[in-house]
This record gives structure tokens, sequence and C-alpha cells, in this order.
């Protein structure tokens, strides 16, 4: 791999660090990259599904997940794994995520790993093939492509440092906050950074000096290389082996720091872990003798940098790099305070996610209401036999008489002169578990009992022990010698035009049981509901996940909701034809058992 990352690659953000994820957002709009940067957010700990974030003057959304094996399943082109995890759990998250693969490169920000698992840890990815930048890092960037979390500082700052487009400039520190100083001296000396990587503070780090030099002596961007390395360990020699045994060919500058520590009496540790001598061998002096008699150009002092940096880069001539066009991020920024992801009013036509609505109100497009609903509930466009099946639900459920509680309760409200909406309300109020609402209930249950592979009579106990009648079974007034031909007609038609029903296959074997105890225990017309979108669901290719998802939110009872409406609406406009007196109900009905106040 030349180059470590390019326009295309994206992250997955481990914790969700809101501030450094927006930082790497107006960098890639700033540089005009078509996706975000950080394609994912792992937050073990948060309920939201997404996190809203600033693309410019709009906003996205970021999905969270509460796991690196979600995020990666969910985004598997994500192949950049920014670990911001502590230092206590930073290397599980490693090690996970090198268990997962799929991670080209991974980044580790936590100070203070244990050096014994942070070595076993650079050693696996090693073994892998996967390039760790850390622990103990603020990253790496490649200009105009992709830019780790804080590097760089302020969008500000990034544009006067050259970090918002490709120079030519190979840099590799150990330094975070160098890393920042370097890059603008570059810019100032030469024409900025094409690559650049501060490996991070700690003793025991992933790619070293090396690694980073070496592929960016195969980088074509990169024109020659800038290592500033400081006090203490051994990986400068590294570097100075390759360039005598001609694997590094391009020019390299290079420089530690701690060339101070001589004035101190003792050993001096700096403030990187790994910035302390423990030999001669590892003085900054040493190295940087070394290096300058291996050909690689050394200042006299820090001081003399700059110039040296300006005088190797005038001298390979290299063309002046043409300025790219930006996008500006707006100073004032307002967050929004609603999403919006089923429908749009904003254009000529409002749209019913995505399709226009005259392409499927009109007659002659010959879409029905099924279409509309799979559109504006799941944002999608289920095939016909799905919708044809949603319009049978809700053509079917569409009343049921004036008995049934819910109808009773809207021509009630209607009887006491309140209007169509104030009596529909009070209707769809009735329903329930017990009515009408025990839809989403029984699909819950029945998959549940046939994910575990219950037979029906360990389901019966399950239920049981919850103490809750099973939902979607019996009825008031339908039984096996009354059967419920609402129930008939929709199986009928799922034994013709689904591909497979094997939820229903279930729950008639149960129900072969309950009605083997009483004969009104039948599969009613909720239940056959419930257990056939799931089935319906299979079939059109949802995870279990989403299914669970949709059951957990009420989306099933909505489609008694949405049929039962028609035939309240029909109650109340009845009883409003009729002009009803107000409704009292008959005294006798009513078994009066109250106490005497002397009882009391
Ligand atoms: N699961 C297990 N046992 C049941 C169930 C059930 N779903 N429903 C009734 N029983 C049992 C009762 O425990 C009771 O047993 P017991 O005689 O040993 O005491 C017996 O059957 C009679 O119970 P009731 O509550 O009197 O039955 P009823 O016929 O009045 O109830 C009802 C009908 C309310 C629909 C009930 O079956 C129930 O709660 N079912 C689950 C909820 C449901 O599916 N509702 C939707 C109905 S369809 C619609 O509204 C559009
Ligand atoms: C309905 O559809 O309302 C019924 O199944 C309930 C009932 O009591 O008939």
């Amino acid at each position: 791999m030349a180059q470590l990352f390019t326009k295309d690659t994206q992250a997955i953000f481990w914790n969700n660090n809101a501030s450094a994820i927006q930082r790497m957002l107006d960098y890639d709009y700033t540089i005009k990259r078509k996706t975000p940067s950080v394609a994912a957010i792992v937050a073990p700990t948060a309920d939201a599904k997404f996190q809203k974030f600033f693309w410019g003057p709009d906003e996205i959304m970021i999905p969270l997940y509460k796991t690196t094996a979600e995020a990666k399943a969910a985004q598997p082109q994500a192949d950049v794994l920014l670990n911001f995890a502590s230092f206590r759990t930073a290397y599980d998250v490693t090690m996970e995520a090198l268990e997962l693969g799929g991670f080209s490169c991974i980044m580790i920000t936590a100070e203070g790993i244990p050096e014994r698992l942070a070595r076993k840890m650079n050693q696996t990815a090693r073994d892998a093939g996967v390039i760790v930048i850390g622990p103990a890092t603020v990253g790496g960037i490649a200009p105009g492509a992709f830019k780790i979390a804080n590097v760089g500082g302020t969008i500000e700052n990034i544009v006067n440092s050259k970090l918002h487009r490709c120079g030519s400039c190979g840099l590799v520190t150990r330094s975070g906050g160098l890393f920042n100083e370097l890059s603008n001296i570059i810019s100032i000396n030469a024409d900025g950074i094409a690559e650049g990587v501060a490996i991070g503070g700690d003793r025991f780090v992933g790619s070293v000096f090396i690694d980073n030099l070496l592929r960016m002596q195969e980088n074509p961007d990169v024109k020659y290389m800038l290592l500033l390395g400081e006090v203490g360990g051994i990986e400068e020699y590294k570097v100075i082996e390759a360039i005598k045994d001609g694997r590094i060919t391009k020019p390299v500058i290079g420089w530690c720091i701690g060339t101070i520590a001589k004035h101190y009496s003792a050993g001096v540790q700096f403030g990187h872990a790994g910035a302390s001598a423990n030999a001669e061998r590892e003085t900054a002096d040493a190295k940087n003798k070394a290096m300058a008699e291996a050909g690689i150009h050394v200042p006299a002092s820090f001081n003399d940098l700059p110039a040296t940096i300006k005088r190797v880069y005038e001298s390979l001539n290299i063309a002046p790099i043409a300025e790219p066009e930006m996008n500006v991020c707006p100073k004032v920024r307002r967050s929004k305070q609603f999403i919006c992801t089923i429908s749009d009013d904003r254009g000529d036509e409002a749209t019913y996610a995505g399709f226009p609505i005259s392409s499927v109100a009109l007659p002659s497009t010959g879409k029905g209401i099924g279409d509309v609903i799979s559109l504006l509930w799941f944002k999608k466009q289920y095939p016909k036999w799905a919708t044809d099946f949603i319009e049978t639900v809700v053509k079917t459920v569409a009343d049921h008489g004036p008995a049934v509680s819910g109808a009773h309760n809207a021509k009630v409200t209607a009887r006491a002169g309140k209007s169509v909406v104030e009596s529909l309300v009070t209707g769809l109020l009735t329903i329930g578990p017990r009515f009408g609402g025990a839809i989403d209930g029984a699909a819950e249950h029945f998959k549940y009992a046939d994910d575990n592979n219950m037979t029906p009579a360990e389901f019966l106990n399950h239920m049981k022990k919850l103490g809750i009648p099973i939902p979607g079974i019996g009825h008031r007034i339908k039984s096996l010698k009354n059967p419920d031909l609402r129930v008939k007609g929709l199986m009928d038609y799922a034994a013709e035009f689904f591909p497979a029903t094997p939820l229903l296959d279930y729950a008639r074997t149960v129900e072969a049981l309950t009605t083997s105890k009483k004969e009104n225990l039948i599969l009613n017309v909720d239940g056959t509901i419930g257990i056939l979108m799931v089935d319906m669901w299979r079939a059109l290719g949802y995870s279990e996940e989403e299914i669970n998802e949709f059951i957990s939110s009420g989306t099933l009872n909505a489609f008694f909701i949405v049929g039962r409406s028609i035939g309240f609406i029909g109650h109340v406009l009845d009883e409003k034809r009729l002009a009803m007196p107000m409704y009292r109900h008959p005294m006798d009905d009513i078994l009066y058992d109250v106490q005497m106040a002397e009882e009391i």
C-alpha cells in the first residue's frame, strides 16, 4: 500500500468524540470530499441510532452502533478504525478489530496502555498486515484526502498550514504537537506535505519511523521526507540502515530533538514515555550524528530546520502546486430541531420517499394505498404481492360492526356531541392488547417461540409463566365452529402469494393445541396479521434486528389503526347522520354493588 489514505477512505470512530468528528467533517467539506470520512461511530452506551453533524452549512446523520462488529457489518467499506477508547479499553477494542478483520489501519489515541499489552497488540497487527498509528498519538493526515480527528487543529490553521491539499513532503514525527508545528514550517518553506504521521510518544508504538518512510518511498506524491525523531530508542537507526542498503532513495531530512539532555547531570525523561536515553546510542546527539553520516540532511540545530527544508525542497525543482477550489464552512451554523427521512415538500411537488405524489396517487400509476404505506412507513417500494397484502389487511380490519369496543366508544362519543376527530380518537384509544392491538404482541411472542424452537406446549407454558394471554389467540365470538372468515382470507392470500409462511405454519401448530383446550382459542385476526407481516418482512429480506425493531416500535398495530379508522369514522358519521341523542347506558344493565355508608 503506497498511500495510507485516499479521498475515499472512511473510518469507524470508536467513542463518540463529537468535536473531533466534527473537525474531520469540516475538513471533508472544505476539501470537497464526496463522502464523510467518518462512516460510523461506536458508542457502546448510547441508545441513539445516529448523531447529527454539520456538513458545511447542512447537517448529516452518522450512524451510531454499540459494538465495532455491528459498525463494521453495516459499513464494511470503512477500513480505518479510529480508536479513541481510554487506555483501559483501547487494547481490547484494537484486538477485537484485528480479530474482525477488514481494517487496513488502526489509530490508537490513548496514552499509557500497559507496555506488555501494547507490544502484543502491535505484533498482532503487524502479523495481520494492519498499520497501527499510535498509541499516544494525534494520528496523521493525507492532505486533500483524509484527516484523522484533531490533526492540524482548526480549519483556519489547516488551510494556513496548506494541509487542505497534497504537497510533496512525507512527514513522520513522534510528537503530535510538533507535527502541527512542522506542518506549518513546511508550508512556509516548501509546498506542504503529501502524507504525515505522528507515530506516538509511547515506548512501544505500532508503526515506527521506518514503516512509514518505506511506504512514503513508494508513494509517488512524496518527493522527499522529513523525520523528526527524539531522544530515546533506536528507531532512527533502522532508517539509516534503509538508506544505506538502498531501500530509501528519496531525500530525507532528519532531526532528533532532546539535544538539551546532555546539559543535565542525570538522565532526563522528557514528556513522552519513550523519550529517555538508555544508552549513548539513544541520545539525540548520537542519532543526529549518525543520520548526517548516512547522508540525511541534518540541520545544525532545530532552529536551522526551516532553512534545511527550504534548501532540500528548492533543490528538487518541484512544479508549483495548483491551489484547488475549496468550500468554506460557515462560521455560524444552526442545528436543526427536527429530522425527516420519509417525505420532502421543498421541490415543485412533494415526494413520498423520493416518489412525487402524482407518481403514486393518480389512478393511472396503478399504485394503491399499500404502495403509499410501503413508501411512507418503510421508505421502500415493496413488490406488488406485499403492497397487495398490506391493502388486504387494511381493508380486512376496516370494521367489525358497531358492537366491538372501539366502535362502541366512538359512537358514544359522537352522541355526546363531539366532533369527528374527537370521536375517532376515542375509538382509537380503545385499541390495545385485548382489542385490535395484539398484533405487535403476537408477532413478538410467536417469533420468539419459533426463533427458540419451542414446541407449542413449551410456548404455552412459557406464556403462562409470563402471566399474559397469548396475543393473537382467542376471540369473543369466533371459534372453530364459527370461524373468522377474515382470517381465512388472509391465510388464503398468503398461501397463494407469499414465497413462504414459516411463522404462520408454526402458529397453526400452536392454534391446534389451544383450540384443543377451548374452541374459541383460535388464531385471531390480530395474530394472523402480526405473524404474516413477519413472514412478509423475512421474504422481503429484512434482518431479524430490523423486524424486531418494527415490532417494538408498534408498527404492526399501526395497520389496525389505519384500517379501523375507516370504520370508526363511518360509525361517527352514521351517528351524526341519524342525529342520535346523547347516550345513557340503561341502569338495568349495570350490577350496582355499592356499600351503604354505615357499612364502611
Ligand atoms: N391465551 C391463552 N389463554 C387464553 C387466551 C389467550 N390468548 N384467551 C383466553 N384464554 C383463556 C383464559 O385464560 C380463560 O381460561 P380459563 O377458562 O381456564 O380461565 C379462557 O380462555 C377464557 O378467557 P376469557 O378472557 O374469558 O376469553 P374471552 O373469550 O373473553 O377473551 C380475548 C377474548 C379478550 C380476545 C382473549 O382471548 C385475549 O385476551 N386474547 C389475546 C388478545 C388478543 O389477541 N386480542 C385481539 C382479539 S382480535 C381483535 O380484537 C381484532
Ligand atoms: C374486531 O375486529 O374488532 C374484532 O375481531 C373484535 C370483536 O370483538 O369482534
